[in-house]
């Protein structure tokens, strides 16, 4: 349990106990000003004005309930029944000193484990990763981490795009260069943008060659031996693309996360069997289709959901169905996680009240999409490259490493090789994932490289540089944060600022969980590194003159602040460097 969780629990009771009825939430949050406390609880008023009663009055029955005094030093009513709540400092102290050399900051493992099942990701496989991946990339590898970190299980699933249409024409293809010659093969692949637009090319030109194509197609999807080796050794080509990237940007992805869309192929029929047991299948003009009520169409008719086509083909749609039996049915997923951008919410909407109604879904089971907006360039608009194409994901990153190479070789020149290395990496793929990681997720963002990479603000610069800054302090005394002994005192009104921001990691993590939102972690952690700057200008640590007991507790504060740093860009999936 977190603190806020613990007051919310601790205050409830109490209400309970002054007489609201059970199950009467204290609704407790952190203070929005420090003279309104740490926490303020703000339930009373509500529950006064059910009992009929004077909120006033039942606040301050409240309070005599309460059983905090280890806790809080002081516990106040405010305005017309708040409660506000000073935490003790000689509490902060003892839960602060135990977590010194706990690389987790006192963040427990949750005792009840859920199983999330995370789709992130999933490009499709027919081009390059480019921009329009990077988003899901990040964001959802950033909360799969803070899942983890919480001791739950997470299955991340890759829901990559390796069939369809296109497939037939990129095989054919693939096919007529290697009989002109096999080199040009491996060659044209290690483009994949081009080698789509060739193939494209010979489609519209040349309608032999699109005749072969669509037979491909056809051939493909009943099980054709040649043309299914083909499309292996073309998905296969294109999945190492895509891990040169989550390698570079330090996601955690890998082949055993390649849940693709063929892998649910065989389950389709099954799906539309099942949908017909259930009712929910019409026959409209030889398409098989799912009406549903609650959508509308312009004309206030029940909207139609295409699950197989009259060819016989199915959709984007009867593969997510057939995914979500899987993940609620097999996996047993208590909560399975869409980060998929905004423009697909209709999409998930539909897929997930078929869901509900079908029976693929469980009850115990919540089905979120997690939408994110769109990444603009400085006009606002998409993110494009000048000539206004597609900006590759790889090109992209060789552009952040020079950026960041020009910078370090400015601001840090003493640098020997082999840490300038280190930094510029860190500095590059830091830069690019948290200004993406520090926006909130639903709405779109301006890409700025200057900003981004800029070492003041709410920047992955700024914060790495806050913990090179800290670690810089353990340098000059001389001491590793290991072999401090000494006792965390809470004293100065900054050291007080400081222990109120570390305790409240853990609630951070918890929100950012629950929310899907890794923008709360992050602007935790700028507030971490400011209230260290503060608390580091009115406490210095290696100044002639500190005593040797302040000296040590000091450090131990730094200890804290480096570990809460580091374990907070790890969930970010943001490596640290130790000197910049
Ligand atoms: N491949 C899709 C695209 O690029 C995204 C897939 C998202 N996941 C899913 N289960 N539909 O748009």
């Amino acid at each position: 349990m977190n603190i806020r969780q613990f007051l919310e629990s601790e205050v409830s009771r109490a209400l309970v106990a002054a007489g609201a009825p059970e199950g009467t939430q204290a609704m407790v949050r952190t203070s929005a000003r420090a003279n309104f406390g740490d926490y303020q609880a703000n339930g009373v008023m509500g529950a006064a004005k059910k009992l009929g009663k004077n909120p006033r009055e039942l606040a301050e029955n409240v309070i005599r309930q309460l059983s905090l005094a280890d806790v809080a030093e002081k516990i106040e009513i405010a305005g017309p029944g708040f409660i506000n709540i000073f935490l003790k400092p000689e509490w902060m102290q003892q839960q602060l000193q135990q977590w010194i050399t706990d690389p987790r900051v006192g963040v427990p493992k949750a005792d009840k484990s859920k199983t999330i099942v995370i789709d992130y990701s999933s490009p499709n496989l027919a081009k390059e990763m480019h921009v329009g991946h990077l988003r899901s990339t990040i964001i959802g590898d950033s909360v799969t981490r803070a899942f983890e970190f919480l001791g739950h299980k997470v299955v991340r699933q890759n829901h990559v795009g390796d069939w369809g249409t296109q497939f037939g024409m990129l095989i054919a293809y693939m096919e007529r260069l290697a009989a002109e010659n096999p080199d040009a093969v491996s060659m044209e692949l290690s483009d994949l943008e081009t080698f789509y637009r060739d193939a494209k090319k010979s489609f519209d030109e040349d309608s032999e060659f699109a005749e072969v194509a669509r037979e491909y197609v056809v051939k493909l999807q009943s099980g054709d031996e040649h043309c299914k080796k083909l499309w292996e050794k073309f998905i296969d080509i294109s999945l190492n693309h895509s891990e040169e990237i989550y390698h570079r940007l330090n996601v955690s992805l890998t082949r055993d996360n390649v849940m693709a869309e063929s892998a649910y192929n065989d389950d389709l029929p099954n799906v539309i069997k099942l949908l017909d047991e259930k009712g929910l299948l019409t026959d409209d003009q030889g398409a098989k289709v799912v009406f549903l009520d609650e959508f509308k169409t312009k004309d206030g008719e029940p909207m139609g959901v295409i699950i197989q086509k009259k060819d016989g083909g199915f959709l984007y749609s009867t593969t997510d169905l057939a995914a979500i039996r899987y993940r609620c049915h097999t996996l047993h997923a208590d909560r399975v996680l869409y980060y998929v951008d905004a423009r697909q919410a209709q999409h998930f909407e539909q897929v997930f009240s078929i869901c509900k109604k079908a029976g693929f879904s469980t009850p115990r089971c919540s089905l979120e999409h997690h939408a994110f907006g769109m990444m603009l360039g400085d006009d606002g608009k998409p993110f494009k490259t000048r000539a206004g194409g597609v900006v590759k994901l790889a090109e992209l990153l060789d552009e952040a490493e020079d950026r960041a190479a020009t910078l370090i070789a400015q601001k840090s020149p003493n640098l020997d090789e082999e840490q300038k290395v280190d930094v510029i990496r860190a500095v590059a793929m830091g830069a690019i994932k948290y200004a993406d990681l520090s926006k909130n997720r639903t709405s779109d963002y301006i890409f700025n490289w200057d900003n981004m990479l800029a070492f003041d603000g709410n920047t992955a610069p700024y914060i790495l540089y806050a913990y090179t800054r800290v670690k810089s302090i353990f340098r000059k005394a001389g001491v590793q944060p290991e072999e401090l002994s000494g006792e965390l005192m809470v004293t100065a009104p900054e050291e007080r600022t400081l222990a109120m921001k570390l305790m409240q990691f853990h609630e951070t993590l918890d929100v950012m969980v629950a929310e899907g939102q890794p923008h709360l972690l992050c602007g935790y952690l700028y507030d971490v590194a400011g209230t260290f700057m503060t608390f580091y200008e009115a406490c210095p640590v290696n100044k002639a003159g500190v005593e040797e007991a302040t000296k040590q507790s000091r450090l131990l504060f730094c200890a804290l602040v480096a570990n809460t740093l580091k374990a907070g860009l790890d969930v970010l999936g943001i490596d640290t460097v130790e000197q910049m």
